[in-house]
């Protein structure tokens, strides 16, 4: 089965082809970053322009690529939320139509849904159940993935998301968005000096904005004193701690002793090499998606999208032709 992918949630227009949720066959990603650093950070309106323009030539390109036309296409898989609301309806709008001129069934899918399937794209041999440490821009969350379409939230975040703490500490320590890597970069030359507020709650819940506060109240005080790599190492550090140990904690209480990362944080080498770590001391096994299926991309959409039509959560889409993109959809609640 031949699956279509779209993702349009945010800054990234993507269009992949993808052959039984596992084999990419064409994966195209079109991105805004140069536009948005200029504002340091996505500015929705223009996003969903950007979306617009450039949606018709990265589906052609993804076909021209995989080799393939659209009457080789069994299936249309779409993010419809969580993201922009106007960025959104640009790649649900599109895939309706599309899903209707070629007669062939839709499947809106769950942003964080693709994040987690990236994993199917990187191991050939991964089937649920695992726990799953979801760390994005906009989510951080531990989810049990009971069943490719059955998912339990064990815990996640009070407050900020982890990948918008890298962007905020980004913004204050001076470097462009998206701040994840840079602020990444500049730990590597920076030690683990400065204390930092580290957050543990009685469930698994996380929190992050303690410690994006006293980033910025550090970077006030000390002005042009403040040795910014130290900053960052030490911001890194502890996020990194606080994620890991939490995710060890819940999979000993819960007698789970397989994880999956995912996420545009799941990039973090920092992160990636103390959950590998961690899983090793306990002999519990850890998959990490590969670097090039981390942030966003239309291949996880393509495969989350394959286990829902399977799962039977496809549609034609005259049958429901209010089909609409939900900015806030929740996972597994
Ligand atoms: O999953 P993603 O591409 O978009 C959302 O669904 O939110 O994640 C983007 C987030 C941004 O906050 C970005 O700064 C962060 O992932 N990120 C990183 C790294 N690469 C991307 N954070 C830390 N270290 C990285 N290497
Ligand atoms: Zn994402």
């Amino acid at each position: 089965m031949i699956c279509l992918g779209i993702e349009s949630s945010c800054d990234e227009t993507s269009v992949a082809i993808v052959k039984n949720g596992r084999e990419v066959l064409s994966n195209i990603v079109s991105t805004q970053i140069p536009i948005h650093k200029k504002f340091g950070g996505v500015v929705p309106e223009i996003a969903s322009r950007k979306h617009l323009t450039n949606i018709s030539f990265v589906v052609k390109e993804a076909l021209d690529k995989a080799n393939l036309d659209f009457k080789d296409i069994d299936y249309i898989g779409v993010t419809y939320g969580p993201g922009l609301i106007g960025a959104l309806l640009v790649g649900v709008a599109y895939a309706k139509s599309l899903a209707y001129a070629l007669n062939i069934p839709i499947v809106p899918t769950h942003h964080i849904e693709g994040h987690i399937a990236a994993n199917y794209l990187t191991y050939e041999s991964l089937r649920p159940p695992f726990m799953s440490l979801v760390v994005s821009g906009g989510h951080t969350h531990l989810i049990y993935v009971k069943d490719y379409a059955e998912f339990e939230i064990i815990g996640k975040t009070r407050d900020d998301a982890v990948g918008e703490a890298f962007d905020k500490v980004a913004r204050v320590l001076g470097l462009p968005y998206p701040g994840g890597p840079e602020v990444s970069k500049l730990a590597r030359d920076g030690e683990f000096t400065y204390k930092l507020p580290k957050t543990k709650f009685d469930n698994y819940d996380f929190s992050f904005s303690g410690i994006k506060t006293a980033v910025i109240n550090i970077a006030h005080k000390e002005k042009e004193n403040l040795r910014r790599e130290d900053l960052a190492c030490s911001f890194e550090q502890t996020v990194t701690d606080e994620l890991v140990d939490n995710c060890m904690r819940a999979m000993k209480d819960l007698k789970i002793n397989k994880v999956v990362l995912a996420g545009g944080v799941s990039a973090n080498l920092v992160l990636r090499d103390k959950l590998q770590k961690a899983t090793k001391e306990r002999n519990y096994e850890c998959y990490l998606p590969d670097l090039k299926y981390c942030t966003d991309n239309a291949a996880m959409i393509a495969s989350a999208a394959h286990y829902n039509y399977i799962c039977g959560k496809s549609f034609d889409i005259k049958d429901k032709l209010d089909l609409n993109a939900v900015a806030n959809l929740k996972i597994g609640e």
